[in-house]
């Protein structure tokens, strides 16, 4: 998560003004946050993150493969650190900040950020997150998806479970062409959100990602359309949102400095995928 900041756009000096130059500069006029030009990968940069998205996938596959009642997290988390390393990645998780794992798992009222645990076992009806980030030759892709254990939970959990998706899904819709501001994915996905009866969570947000964990801008899953970064061709972010069954509200936990819990700790929900602007709007890199 970074700070909102003004940037200003760089002209190459000596070439004409692209299309691309044009609508940056004209939304700065009008007071729009735009981005820099380091924001915007080559497209050697975007293969790079393709190709890091490729192994992500292949891991997220395969927990949905062994992820079943009786399971540690902490188990998920050793075939996650297998897997990768196997396919010569590193787990991008493991020692960011100091984060003891190699991915996130996040049990029922986690919202995010839960550490794997030995003693943490998984039962039937259960709804996880597993959050998994690879680092191949420097590039990193950034995705999670939620698992049903054992298939079946209750129809509130469930419906928690495809509301968070929705939300996603809608997210990705709203940058079906480029030139959109983040504001408008907000506001799209809290909208849905809202109509279903359940809360978005404001304390944590997608981002730009690729060349390292965590770039600008902050993708707010709630908002106000116009507002929020300029989403231009070239730029990689990601859409997460965060679901929550009760109050967007939470918390911290104190003991471990990471996970993150739902106030009235009821259940959350998360999906997440990185994706790359094109010209005809955004694509997934961890399909
Ligand atoms: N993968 C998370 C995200 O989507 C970040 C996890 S940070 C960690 O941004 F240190 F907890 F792994
Ligand atoms: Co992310
Ligand atoms: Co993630």
């Amino acid at each position: 998560m970074g700070k909102k900041k003004k940037n200003h756009w760089r002209i190459i000096p000596g070439c004409e003004l692209t299309d691309m130059d044009r609508r940056i500069l004209e939304a700065e006029q009008r007071g729009k946050l735009v981005p820099t030009r380091e924001l915007i990968k080559t497209p050697e940069q975007i293969e790079g993150i393709r190709r890091a998205g490729v192994i992500n996938t292949a891991i997220l596959d395969l927990v949905g493969e062994r992820i079943k009642p009786g399971i540690s997290t902490l188990e998920i988390d050793n075939f996650v650190y297998d897997y990768t390393i196997a396919h010569g990645a590193q787990p991008a998780p493991l020692g960011y900040d100091g984060f003891p794992r190699s991915c996130c798992t996040s049990v029922n009222e986690v919202v995010c950020h839960g550490i794997p645990n030995e003693f943490e076992i998984l039962e039937e009806g259960d709804i996880v997150n597993v959050d998994c980030t690879t680092i191949l030759d420097g590039y990193y892709a950034d995705a999670s998806r939620m698992y049903v254990v054992g298939g079946k939970t209750d129809p509130q959990r469930q419906k928690l479970v495809d509301v968070a998706w929705q939300c996603l899904k809608i997210g990705q819709e709203v940058c079906s062409q480029p030139y959109v501001y983040v504001g408008d994915i907000g506001h799209a996905i809290a909208n849905h959100a809202h109509k279903n009866g359940f809360s978005v969570v404001r304390d944590l947000c997608g981002h730009g990602v690729g060349l390292a964990f965590h770039e600008d801008p902050d993708v707010d899953h709630y908002g106000k359309r116009g507002h929020g970064m300029l989403l231009v061709p070239g730029m990689v972010f990601t859409i997460e949102p965060m679901i929550n069954m009760g109050t967007w509200e939470v918390f911290v936990d104190e003991d471990d400095g990471w996970t993150v819990v739902s106030e009235d700790e009821l259940p959350s929900a998360q999906w997440e995928h990185t994706f790359v602007m094109t010209d005809h709007g955004v694509e997934v890199l961890t399909h």
